[in-house]
């Protein structure tokens, strides 16, 4: 965990970003004519990234790129803070001083954001952890225009985002469904939000027959979390909703994935992570939003008494789905808390899931599936974050043909489609069991990444924890 604080010192021995401009006088923060002279040089060469190593310290100075757009500028300073964020920890530095000299809040906590989140690591289960930790410890903010509470939120949000990227990180030895919920308990408490946790015999006697059926191969217990924050400011009448996917881990079933693609699996909870996390960001930064997270939780196993293909389960809403793939197992046990969800009325659904292969076939890690009911002024604010923090989405069409995919002649519906569109297939499965607005998110591509990329570390990339804190800030009366 990096700390982020405003500091309105700096001192000759501090290492130092400058962020300016072109036309910025950098030569007053202590570089010698030598190196002055060579920052204009590099200036000129229209370099945007200069270090300058004075053994003592570095001093790195930023000139904003010009990007198509202002989000597309702020995601450059976020990658230049991520770049700077390895200079100074190759340097053993434990605290950096980021300088404004433009007058940009924006911009500057973009650098710390980036800076920040690629400074988390997941080594607690190494023995020389200790050894292995990075250096840099602490961002300090030097700017007229950032603000105490700014640099509050920021702390936050990236805290969230780093412990939805742990909890996605963890084996399926270190987090099974019990233990996941525990998670959620620990967040509720620490963030001050209601955590309650249904047990499987609680989950038996709603009759929740997805969730059911896809714990049957496993001895581990199902868990089905209920979370709520509900401040007394609130602006919304009706709350908001997030739905997360916990399965903790995916074999297939007996559908059984190949060893391959299986290793990875233990991410199919990210969309779990990102919905108990967004609700510990929004509780922590004392969000005016009254929201509402669920969370399905089990793993995935062939073992013992596993659902069988062809079986017929009788769903949460007493509608029944012919099981023809035990690997599409997501969208059972999502359609149970879908259908749950119904009783609190919400003002707009959001659920968030690993769902399907052919999500992160179509567009790979670089963004988020979408589709859903809602309208278009919900869509668009979520859109309009997604831009804002770099985690953007596509509207994939959800035309009434792609449900005829899903028609049985034995049961109401079947859990796959055709070879074609399988992550709309799934999500008009899911549309089923809704009756309020809502917008499914497909993460299986951003969740879970094979190598660093930019300031999102291998593995788990908090992916839609900093879109939801976005627009859940965004919601006015
Ligand atoms: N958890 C997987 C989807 C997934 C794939 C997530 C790759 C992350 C990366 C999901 O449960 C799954 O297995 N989906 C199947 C659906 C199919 C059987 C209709 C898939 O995508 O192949
Ligand atoms: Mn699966
Ligand atoms: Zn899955």
């Amino acid at each position: 965990m990096t700390t982020i604080k405003s500091t309105q010192s700096l001192t000759s021995k501090d290492n130092l970003i400058l962020i300016g401009t072109a036309k910025s006088d950098f030569s007053k923060h202590g570089l010698t004519k030598t190196e002055s002279d060579f920052v204009s040089k590099q200036i000129k060469a229209e370099e945007h990234t200069i270090n300058i190593n004075q053994y003592e310290r570095r001093i790195l100075i930023y000139i904003a790129e010009d990007k198509k757009n202002e989000n597309l500028t702020l995601e450059a300073f976020r990658k230049a803070g991520n770049r700077a964020c390895g200079v100074f920890n190759a340097a053993k530095a434990e605290q950096a001083t980021l300088v404004d000299l433009i007058g940009n809040s924006a911009q500057t906590l973009a650098f710390a954001e980036g800076m920040a989140l690629g400074n988390y690591q997941f080594i607690q289960l190494k023995k020389d952890a200790k050894k292995l930790t990075h250096s840099l410890k602490t961002i300090l903010i030097h700017s007229k225009k950032v603000t105490a509470k700014e640099i509050e939120n920021l702390q936050i949000v990236v805290d969230a985002t780093e412990k939805a990227r742990t909890l996605v990180n963890k084996p399926l030895n270190y987090l099974n469904a019990v233990q996941l919920a525990q998670e959620f308990e620990k967040l509720g408490k620490e963030a001050g939000f209601k955590v309650e946790v249904f047990n499987k015999a609680k989950i038996t006697a709603l009759k929740m027959g997805g969730l059911l059926a896809v714990n049957m191969g496993s001895i581990d217990p199902p868990t089905f979390t209920v979370m709520e924050y509900k401040p007394k400011n609130a602006v919304n009448k009706k709350p908001y909703m997030l739905v997360g996917k916990g399965v903790v881990y995916d074999t297939g079933g007996l559908s059984i994935k190949p060893t391959a693609g299986m290793a990875d699996m233990k991410c199919d909870m990210a969309g779990s992570a990102a919905v108990g996390c967004t609700m510990y960001a929004i509780a922590k930064a004392k969000l005016p939003v009254h929201v509402i997270g669920l969370v399905p939780a089990t793993d995935n196993r062939p073992g013992g008494n596993a659902y069988t293909n062809g079986d017929i389960l009788t769903m949460f809403d007493g509608s029944t789905v012919e099981m023809l793939n035990a690997d599409a197992e997501g969208r059972l046990i999502l359609a149970d808390a879908l259908s749950y969800g119904k009783k609190y009325n919400p003002e707009l659904a959001i659920d968030l899931a690993t769902l399907t292969g052919a999500a992160a076939a179509a567009i790979g890690k670089y963004g988020i599936v979408a589709m859903g009911t809602a309208d278009k002024k919900q869509f668009d604010a979520l859109k309009q974050s997604g831009e804002n923090v770099n985690e953007r989405l596509v509207e994939f069409p959800m035309w009434e043909e792609y449900g005829d995919l899903l028609k049985t002649e034995i049961a109401d519906m079947k859990n796959i489609g055709g070879p074609y569109a399988g992550a709309i297939t799934a999500g008009k499965f899911l549309e089923k069991f809704t009756s309020y607005p809502w917008i499914h998110l497909d993460i299986a591509g951003p969740a879970f990444i094979d190598s660093a990329w930019d300031y999102k570390t291998k593995g788990g990339t908090g992916c839609g924890v900093r879109l939801l804190f976005d627009f859940l800030s965004n919601v006015k009366k």
